[in-house]
């Protein structure tokens, strides 16, 4: 995937590293804006996200727009070289849009239609949210086309509503029209036969409703489609500005661990990805889920450089109790998104609200202002960001990648397992965090990616495995790689179906065993494992009934009624491997294996103090080690790097001492 044209444009116009947030000049008077404006400039704030939620500002009432005061806004951020990333405030649909048109509000799984008085309150397929967002659209199009502070549009927000509307249910079924071709085609892949699901005429087939067994493929299929109609959304809006604005790049932002949209569809729409993201400061291991989410976002654009969109400068206020970031956690976490692959460091939002549900919300500028400490760290980050701008493009490498697909965790998550628990984002989460720890780079793929870059290959619990992701994993191992792969992986189809041919169907000759059946463990059922050199373990959770064909058993179990069968095995394949576990490891024995495969590649692990993380930027100008200390205490790491930290201007030669929270980057 090359960098478009747009982002190149951009990252020239910016010159470096961007630095801002959503700003929200539509809550404040005009002798604010200045204020604001004067303030960013202290604080090296190089783009701001304007209009976000601004649509019943710019549109009152039904086709009466006020543009005036964005006007005067766009004009004063320019004259203050400040740059606009420009939202189309689809989000937001004002009042009186709900009350004209009730049936855009999006009916939720429970069958409640949502009220006006929140946000993304909008059904993706209701025909005329989609007219009057375009129409919006238009409006702002047309009229900031040539300003010269508008550097990017920001489509939208955080794309995510499911509706289970009539309009859902029309737009449900056109999809599926496009998908199946007849309905005789979508019969067979819902397997309607069972429990006299089939349907004889089109107008029978909408959105699945409450009942909890309903049909999995047909759930499944409205995931899928619920993802798609959101992009539509989305695909809509940004035709709009590209026709005006061809040259000014597109994006939308996307957040942690979602669910209702696959990144991996949207990523390739826009012109860049951006992520917003909240680590819990109560959690004190949240970096780690956090480094995999940059990761995450990196690969969904092919290692391009991405936007950190938002995050906090310290408390947000959603959760039960919202603990403020510590001194220093603020910065750490910036870098650490920079240090994998972030060129853009921004935070919902500018100013704190005095109002409304996130009135207790941190922001660049608190209500305490400019004597507060967050204020301080920010001046401080961002005058520290325009130093560094040699940083911005360069790529991260990685020989190992780590699946993540959102399709196998929607199909994880619709009932009728063997067991109903499993929880994707942690399952992953369980495999990448040794990888992390070992300080070892990682890319993330789907089941679909290019794998000719990676020397081994994850794949956590990939229970939906569709034909093609089967024949690029064959591929993939009989051209030399390596696959790690856990339990519960390659049983059904796309359509949810199981394969035939014995279980996993997908992946039988592949692991080289077949299995029986699927044993789901009792809670607290220690499995003990006899491994080939001798090290007894104990698994939980999960059993396999597995009788090898060419594989090789690497860890037995030594007890209960599957004794002297397989838990743990191996399978060569052309000239590659891969290691099939059908149990749960322990996440120390997990971790171990995994280490062990990463060093057979020549992926040594770093042995540093824990909460350090070290990652590696390359790019033309130079190469730079990111060394960030997320624990609690001062540190001592040997790195056998020399150059010089460029956040401090000294020089470093093997060995750094860090402070808790504290950064290096280090150019060799
Ligand atoms: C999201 C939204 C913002 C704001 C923050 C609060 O990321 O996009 O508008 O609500 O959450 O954390």
């Amino acid at each position: 995937m090359t960098v478009p044209a747009t982002m190149a444009a951009f990252a020239e116009r910016m010159g470096g590293l961007v630095f801002g947030g959503d700003y929200n000049p539509e809550q404040w008077t005009p002798d604010v804006w200045r204020e604001d404006v004067a303030l960013m400039q202290q604080a090296g704030v190089n783009l701001v996200s304007v209009g976000v939620f601004a649509w019943a500002s710019l549109e009152p009432r039904e086709g009466q727009f006020e543009f005036g005061w964005l006007d005067e806004v766009l004009d004063l951020l320019h004259a203050g070289g400040i740059s606009v990333n420009l939202a189309t405030p689809t989000a937001a649909p004002p009042a009186w849009f709900s009350e004209a048109y009730p049936e855009s509000l999006p009916i939720v799984d429970n069958g409640v239609r949502f009220s006006f008085g929140a946000r993304a309150h909008y059904d993706p397929s209701s025909p005329d949210y989609r007219a009057h967002a375009a129409r919006i659209t238009t409006k702002i199009a047309e009229r900031y086309q040539d300003h010269p502070a508008l550097a990017m549009w920001h489509i939208g927000n955080e794309y995510g509503t499911t509706a289970y509307n009539e309009a859902a249910s029309v737009r449900f079924r056109e999809w599926l029209q496009q998908r199946y071709g007849s309905l005789d085609a979508l019969n067979e892949a819902w397997t309607t036969r069972f429990w006299g699901q089939y349907y004889s005429e089109w107008s029978q087939v909408g959105v699945p409703g409450a009942p909890a067994w309903s049909n999995p493929a047909r759930k499944l299929d409205f995931k899928r489609f619920t993802s798609d109609a959101l992009l539509e959304c989305f695909q809509a809006e940004r035709d709009i500005v590209r026709s005006f604005t061809p040259n000014v790049p597109v994006l939308t932002n996307f957040m942690r661990f979602y669910g209702n949209a696959d990144y991996w569809r949207w990523a390739g729409e826009e012109d860049a990805v951006a992520l917003d993201i909240y680590p819990n400061p109560a959690e004190p291991d949240s970096h780690v889920a956090a480094a995999f989410n940059f990761d995450l976002m990196r690969s969904l654009r092919g290692g391009q450089p991405w936007l950190l969109m938002e995050q906090s400068t310290s408390a947000v206020c959603q959760w039960h109790r919202n603990h403020v970031k510590q001194p220093g956690r603020m910065r750490a976490g910036s870098y650490q998104a920079m240090a994998r692959g972030a060129d853009a460091i921004m935070f919902f939002q500018w100013r704190a609200s005095v109002g409304g549900s996130e009135r207790f919300h941190s922001a660049m500028l608190p209500h305490s202002g400019t004597e507060a400490r967050t204020w301080l760290e920010v001046k401080a980050l961002g005058q520290e960001l325009a130093g560094l701008a040699e940083i911005a493009g360069s790529r991260i490498e990685a020989k190992i990648a780590i699946c993540f697909d959102w399709e196998v965790w929607w199909s994880l998550g619709l009932g009728g397992l063997p067991r109903n628990d499993f929880v994707y984002p942690d399952l992953v989460m369980r495999h990448y965090r040794p990888l992390w720890e070992a300080n070892l780079a990682v890319d993330v793929v789907n089941a679909h990616s290019d794998l000719s870059d990676y020397r081994l290959l994850v794949i956590p619990n990939a229970y939906l495995m569709d034909a093609d992701a089967r024949d690029r994993l064959t591929a993939y191992v009989e051209g030399g790689g390596t696959v790690v792969i856990s339990y519960f992986s390659g049983v059904v189809d796309g359509t949810n179906r199981v394969w035939a041919n014995g279980y996993p169907g997908a992946l039988r000759s592949l692991i080289g065993a077949h299995i029986h059946e699927y044993w789901p463990a009792g809670d607290g059922d220690q499995l003990q494992l006899h491994w080939a050199d001798g090290a007894q373990t104990s698994a939980t959770d999960w059993q396999e009934d597995i009788h090898l064909e060419a594989g090789r058993a690497l860890a037995t179990y030594s007890e209960g009624p599957l004794a002297g069968q397989p838990a743990v095995l191996e399978n060569s394949v052309g000239s590659g491997r891969i290691v099939y576990l059908g149990t749960k490891l322990s996440d120390v024995d997990l971790g171990a294996l995994l280490i062990t495969e990463a060093s057979r590649i020549g992926e040594q692990p770093l042995d540093l103090p824990a909460g350090v993380e070290v990652t590696r930027r390359n790019g033309e100008a130079g190469s730079w080690l990111f060394v960030v200390n997320h624990g609690d205490a001062a540190v001592e790491v040997e790195l056998g790097e020399s150059g010089v930290d460029l956040l401090s201007g000294t020089p470093v030669d093997g060995t750094l001492k860090l402070e808790s929270t504290g950064v290096a980057i280090i150019r060799s």
